[in-house]
């Protein structure tokens, strides 16, 4: 949830860590705060609000200038989002600083011990008690390393910690369990951080760190160990995006630069996955066919954005490879009893691979002995490295809180594995599932088309931005859209947004339906003729108890025509399909109506981006 920044190295610390911690800011927004070590003396600044707030202080009061560094951008769990509160949190002697994300779920009771001690608590945080517990380690000896691993190990929760102390001005020292925390290595210069774009400018060449580990970061090098201090092996890899992609490159919000991505991002997930005869190539699944055809049921687990990729993908698994599947709130799977066995597949979908609750369900699943998938868009995160395979999304940076191409590319990552699978265990034959790859390699194209046509979406936006409430509806996979359509209309403009199936209308929410409601339609190809007619009939519903008709239908649909207050066409694709294209218009609408309300889409408020505490 907040974002971490440490540097060590030859340049000025305040400058590479607040460059950092303005690209980790859509981690958390509710304060901003940085430690530097020069001369011998701790500096520390913190501003509740967002970065700016930091900023400016530093302009005014400019710590001294030194080259070792750190800093933190918070999402409040303990205490309100004030000065006070900010981090970073120093101990008694003002010589120890600390940093941290995730929840230290027994910092009742260290505080309990620490204030008995005599130690004075300045916030309301679970953080501010491992300084003190640092300071009191530091008394034992063995330097800030060895005294923060002895503190790691009377921690319960899920943490990364950075410490920087004065006893020990070369180094700054990390720790994570369960909470991200990449290192980025320099040359004569090392990066800490939640995420390498806090300092992919400087280098792309990264260290994922592993669970239960503590890192020692100097300008000369790096060096890992487990909390009981023996060394760590540890996986380097090179960031395969540069700096470029984390920026807004010309557009006012990250999310317009990610919307008008998806063609490419869409494109780049489908790379290398398809053969030159057609075949599905997908070994990262890391299943040999023995096994896939051993898989009796599929799970999906996930939560907001990518579990609606989630309820996409059980029509994609049962139509084409005929398994049974199943969907569930990464947040409600673990709290139920799941029937698991060792021949079901349980796939997790989380673009940040960071997800404390997508996380604890695949654990969950483990201890069940079920085979795991992860669909993941972060290279190093956590998520892919407790999985038995797993399949990049190559979405690129994804920025703004809410989820866009890493959604779409979910989708394409959940069309490939249904259809891998169909592949493998015959399911269909091989012509029909060349033909439909066919089709969604020409996806791009149709995305592309869609984002040329948004010009009425947006002018329909800023005219609903004095509205109270938009309701959803869809049909089979246009359920899950609307669902989609809803969430991001609720984060972004903070209005009441439901998604409903239009199947269920009659059985309670059109009691909602009252003059002038705006209602978002998403009605399915005509070629299901069923569903299709089915929706135009709730349509006519709504439309004779006075709701304003928003009609999303594909191109050349001219029944619906007559019912539609206003029209928003797509282009024909197959049904399972469809998602791609029909999501599109809901997040341009979503993200217009919020800029039209004076909202910060990147950032909207309440929220951040990887959701890493339960
Ligand atoms: O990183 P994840 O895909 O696991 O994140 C899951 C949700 O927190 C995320 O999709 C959230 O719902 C988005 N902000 C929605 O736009």
């Amino acid at each position: 949830m907040c974002g971490i920044v440490g540097y060590v190295g030859a340049k000025p610390a305040l400058d590479v860590v607040v460059e950092g911690l303005a690209r980790l800011e859509y981690r958390g927004y509710d304060s901003a705060g940085v430690a530097v070590l020069a001369d011998g003396k701790l500096a520390t600044a913190k501003r509740a609000g967002k970065l700016g707030n930091l900023r400016a202080a530093l302009e005014e009061e400019p710590p001294p200038a030194g080259t070792l560094g750190m800093g933190h951008t918070r999402w409040a769990t303990h205490g309100p989002p004030n000065d006070r509160n900010a981090h970073p949190h120093v101990d008694c002697t003002g010589s120890v600083a600390v940093i941290h994300n995730g929840i230290i779920e027994n910092f009742a009771e260290l505080r309990a011990e620490l204030e008995e001690a005599g130690h004075g608590l300045a916030s309301d945080t679970d953080t501010e008690a491992v300084a003190h517990l640092l300071e009191d380690e530091l008394k034992a000896g063995g330097g800030l390393a060895e005294a923060l691993r002895r503190v790691c190990r009377r921690l319960e929760g899920a943490f990364t910690l950075v410490a920087v102390h004065t006893g020990d001005p070369d180094v700054v020292v990390g720790a994570r369990r369960n909470s991200p925390l990449v290192v980025g290595v320099g040359d004569g210069e090392n990066f800490l951080a939640s995420d390498v774009s806090a300092f992919i400018a400087h280098t792309r060449d990264a260290i994922e760190l592993g669970q239960d580990q503590v890192v020692e970061l100097r300008a000369g090098g790096v060096q890992v160990t487990d909390f009981e201090g023996r060394p760590a092996e540890v996986q380097e890899y090179h960031v395969d995006w540069d700096v470029s992609a984390a920026e807004k490159g010309g557009y006012d919000y990250f999310m317009l630069k990610e919307i008008a991505e998806q063609p490419r991002a869409v494109a780049d997930t489908l790379l290398g996955r398809i053969g030159s005869d057609g075949r599905l190539r997908l070994d990262e699944m890391r299943m040999s066919d023995r096994e896939l055809r051993e898989v009796d049921k599929i799970i999906v687990v996930a939560c907001g954005t990518s579990y609606h990729a989630g309820l996409i993908a059980k029509y994609a698994i049962e139509h084409w490879a005929g398994l049974p599947c199943e969907v569930e709130l990464a947040s409600e799977f673990r709290y139920r009893d799941s029937i698991l066995s060792p021949t079901t597949l349980v796939i997790a979908i989380s673009q940040s691979g960071e997800t404390m609750d997508a996380l604890m369900a695949v654990r969950h699943a483990r201890e069940q002995k079920a085979k795991l998938l992860g669909i993941c868009n972060v290279n190093g995160s956590t998520l892919p490295r407790e999985c038995d395979g797993v399949l990049y999304t190559h979405a690129g940076p994804e920025i703004a809180v809410a989820s866009t191409k890493a959604f779409l590319t979910q989708l394409v990552a959940v069309y490939l594995i249904a259809l891998y699978i169909a592949q493998v265990r015959g399911t269909k034959w091989g012509d029909e599932v060349f033909a439909m790859v066919q089709l969604l390699e020409r996806m791009p194209e149709k995305v592309e088309k869609v984002l040329e046509t948004m010009e009425p979406v947006r002018e329909l936006a800023r005219s609903l931005a004095g509205e109270r409430c938009v309701l959803f509806l869809g049909r089979h996979v246009g359920f899950p859209v609307a669902l989609e359509g809803a969430l991001k209309l609720k984060e972004l403009a903070y209005m009441h947004a439901e998604g409903f199936a239009a199947g269920e209308l009659k059985h309670g929410p059109i009691a909602l339906i009252e003059k002038d409601l705006p209602v978002v339609v998403v009605v399915p190809p005509r070629a299901r003729a069923v569903l299709h007619d089915k929706i135009v009939s709730n349509i006519q519903e709504i439309r004779a108890r006075g709701a304003r008709t928003i009609v999303i239908a594909e191109e050349g649909d001219e029944s619906v025509g007559p019912y539609a207050d206003t029209l928003i066409s797509v282009p024909a694709v197959p049904t399972l399909l469809q998602p791609l294209v029909t999501t599109v218009p809901l997040q341009v609408f979503a993200c217009e109506l919020a800029t039209a309300k004076g909202h910060d889409v990147d950032q909207p408020r309440n929220l951040a981006k990887s959701v890493t505490v339960e």
